[in-house]
């Protein structure tokens, strides 16, 4: 918040600024409903136009839970843009579907809005895939599939959070304290590993993670998530 707060003050009026919506990428620390109350009343006193990036819309806390803070900003701002991205809480990576919402103040800057939105789409992609988006949209207007796809969402966020509280309640492997994994949303957090510890990590157990430490909690389950903490406090002892 320190830094968020300096970032802010230096900014001047009509600059955007990037904001997760949630489940941040790679930290998995997410700003408190306090901390957004906060963000969204120095936005507003700025005049800054946000840039809200919602990707894990529903792997947090829930899917109204992890819209507190692009509903508590867009409340106090005039002007707003939001990426979203469907491609984790639809299982569509691979089909890359989402949307961009443009939140003007004055109805007449529609026009300018939509025309400037079509020409980016037209130099960025000119004819996007649609399949993936239209099974989206199926799944939308049918209320008998939302409620199949919010039990599966459900599902996959209450693993990952098991898989979050297991590392949390080992305590420590080695000298990396995994206590504050089990406070944190969604697929990512880094662990403090040098680059040396990540590649024996790799070389000597088979456990691969990005270079920066970044790990995804989906690819831990109940049955290798022992070894991981035994590897771990291994090669980090
Ligand atoms: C914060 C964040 N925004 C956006 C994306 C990408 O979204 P999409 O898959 O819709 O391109 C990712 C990761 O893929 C992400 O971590």
């Amino acid at each position: 918040m320190d830094a968020l707060r300096a970032a802010i003050a230096e900014a001047q009026a009509g600059d955007a600024i990037l904001l997760h919506g949630c489940c941040h990428n790679p930290t998995g620390i997410d700003y408190s409903h306090a901390d957004w109350d906060e963000i969204a009343g120095l936005l507003a006193t700025k005049g800054l136009l946000p840039i809200l990036d919602l990707a894990y819309q529903g792997l947090g806390q829930g899917m109204e839970e992890d819209a507190y803070g692009v509903r508590r900003v867009l409340a106090a701002v005039p002007e707003a843009l939001i990426a979203y991205s469907c491609d984790k809480n639809f299982g569509m990576y691979r089909d890359r579907v989402g949307a961009v919402y443009v939140m003007v103040s004055d109805p007449a800057q529609l026009g300018a809005v939509l025309s400037n939105g079509y020409a980016l789409a037209r130099a960025a992609w000119s004819m996007p895939p649609d399949h993936g988006a239209a099974a989206v949209r199926l799944i939308l207007e049918d209320e008998g599939l939302v409620k199949l796809w919010q039990g599966e969402l459900d599902d996959m966020r209450a693993r990952m959070n098991q898989v979050r509280a297991r590392l949390a309640g080992a305590g420590h492997a080695g000298s990396i304290d995994l206590a504050p994994l089990g406070a944190q949303n969604g697929l990512f957090s880094v662990l403090p590993l040098s680059g040396e510890q990540i590649l024996k990590l790799r070389n000597d157990h088979g456990i691969y993670m990005a270079g920066s430490g970044r790990i995804n909690v989906a690819g831990l389950t109940m049955d290798n998530i022992g070894k991981f903490i035994a590897d771990l406090g291994a090669v980090a002892a």
